[in-house]
């Protein structure tokens, strides 16, 4: 087998690349690790930036989304009870756009399967070889060891995948800071408890108030690590829900049997760069945030544009200088988006070693920002997707 570009990965990241690459008329190949079924089982986040909303329209990928989609104005903090909503439209002129991580997945699966674009699902033990010549890719699929030749490599598999471990250590240098905590997430079918996302501050801990749809809601709380998602009954998950909202928004919340329950570890992590020969990482296998920012989708498809766009000029000119430019192109959003992730987690989660000072510092910064609208405003702008 042979193709231009590789695609380890079907996950966001992997099929829109691969979207994008397949309506330019550049050959690839998607190699997934899971069944389809499996990838697509994966509850994930659901906000979306202006220019993740304008990728997915302008590239054919955005009809659900437009119709199904949630346009959101603002999105409110809630600290120890007190509530500052951000003005998204007043302070920034934009909004984000409501759509589940999984719809987005699924929209790019079926016109992968229309344009007849090959994803190799279940493909076992990836291994890649000459990624600083002439790369192939080695897979077991169907009980038989495969190989694919390609002349690029996109690793778009995620944190836990192959392409990264790929590079030699002396070649890539890692940063990352593990959270002592994570979110226990359950998803319901009941109408969310406010019409927008809720990030609240609690002593006992973070609550995020989100949904999926008018009638699909998801909501987290701040957890050990250690605990069991067994030990939470839905009522138990409700209740301590609660306790971290202001009760007018507690007495709304409508509970109900849930669909999913799990919990997520906290994670802040960059590689760099992101460029090794033939390989380029992009999403997930490149940057994790922790989802307080809500960015982890959206960083992920802005990283296969900047990529898309530097492979689709290296075909049509030859000239390598857009793929030089791809690493530190996407870091420098990358960077200013792990801050920003960074601070949102700090301000709004009990940590286990802060001291009383430190967290009178998180009331003072949340009170500065309910004093100042430009103190609200550069929140905005992040939340959008304004990084300069
Ligand atoms: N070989 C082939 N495929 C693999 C391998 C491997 N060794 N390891 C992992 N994969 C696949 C996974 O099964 C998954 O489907 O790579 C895919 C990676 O998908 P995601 O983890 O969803 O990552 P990405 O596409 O970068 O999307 C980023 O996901 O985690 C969220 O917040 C994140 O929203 C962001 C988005
Ligand atoms: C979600 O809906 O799952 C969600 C929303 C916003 C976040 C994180 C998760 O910041």
């Amino acid at each position: 087998m042979r193709t231009k570009v590789a695609i380890i990965g079907g996950g966001p990241a992997g099929l829109m690349l691969g979207h994008l690459l397949t309506r330019e008329g550049i050959d690839n190949v998607i190699v997934e690790r899971q069944s389809g079924a499996y990838v697509l089982g994966r509850i994930r986040a659901g906000v979306l930036e202006q220019g993740t909303v304008d990728l997915l329209e302008q590239s054919g990928a955005g009809s659900r989304m437009r119709a199904e989609g949630l346009p959101h104005e603002g999105f409110e903090l809630s600290f120890d009870g007190d509530r500052l909503r951000i003005d998204l439209a007043k302070l920034t002129g934009r909004s984000v756009m409501v759509y589940g991580q999984t719809e987005v997945t699924r929209d790019l699966m079926a016109l992968r399967e229309q344009a007849g674009a090959p994803t190799l699902y279940e493909a076992k033990d990836v291994a890649l070889e000459g990624l600083e010549g002439s790369p192939v890719v080695h897979f077991t699929r169907n009980g038989e060891r495969q190989s694919l030749a390609c002349e690029y490599v996109a690793g778009c598999d995620g944190f836990h995948g192959v392409c990264r471990k790929s590079i030699p250590a002396e070649h890539i240098r890692l940063f990352e800071r593990v959270y002592p905590f994570g979110w226990l997430g359950l998803l319901v079918d009941r109408p969310p408890a406010a019409p927008e996302l809720i990030y609240a501050h609690h002593a006992r801990g973070f609550a995020l108030c989100s949904m999926r749809s008018a009638t699909r809601s998801r909501y987290y709380i701040q957890c050990s690590m250690d605990e069991k998602v067994a030990d939470w009954s839905d009522d138990r998950f409700y209740d301590e829900l609660g306790r971290r909202l202001n009760p007018a928004v507690a007495d709304a919340l409508k509970r109900g049997p849930s669909i999913e329950k799990s919990i997520a570890p906290l994670r802040s992590f960059v590689a760099e760069p992101l460029r090794f020969g033939h390989l380029f990482l992009a999403g997930d296998s490149a940057h994790i945030v922790p989802p307080t920012g809500a960015k982890g989708l959206n960083l992920a498809l802005h990283d296969v544009r900047v990529l898309f766009e530097a492979l689709a000029e290296h075909y049509r000119t030859g000239s390598a200088t857009a793929l030089e430019r791809y690493s530190p192109r996407v870091l420098d959003r990358i960077w200013k988006t792990e801050r920003f992730s960074w601070s949102m987690t700090t301000l709004l989660h009990n940590f286990p070693e802060h001291d009383p000072f430190t967290r009178r510092m998180q009331r003072a910064e949340f009170d500065a920002l309910a004093g100042s609208p430009t103190a609200q405003r550069m929140m905005a702008e992040s939340y959008t997707g304004q990084f300069g």
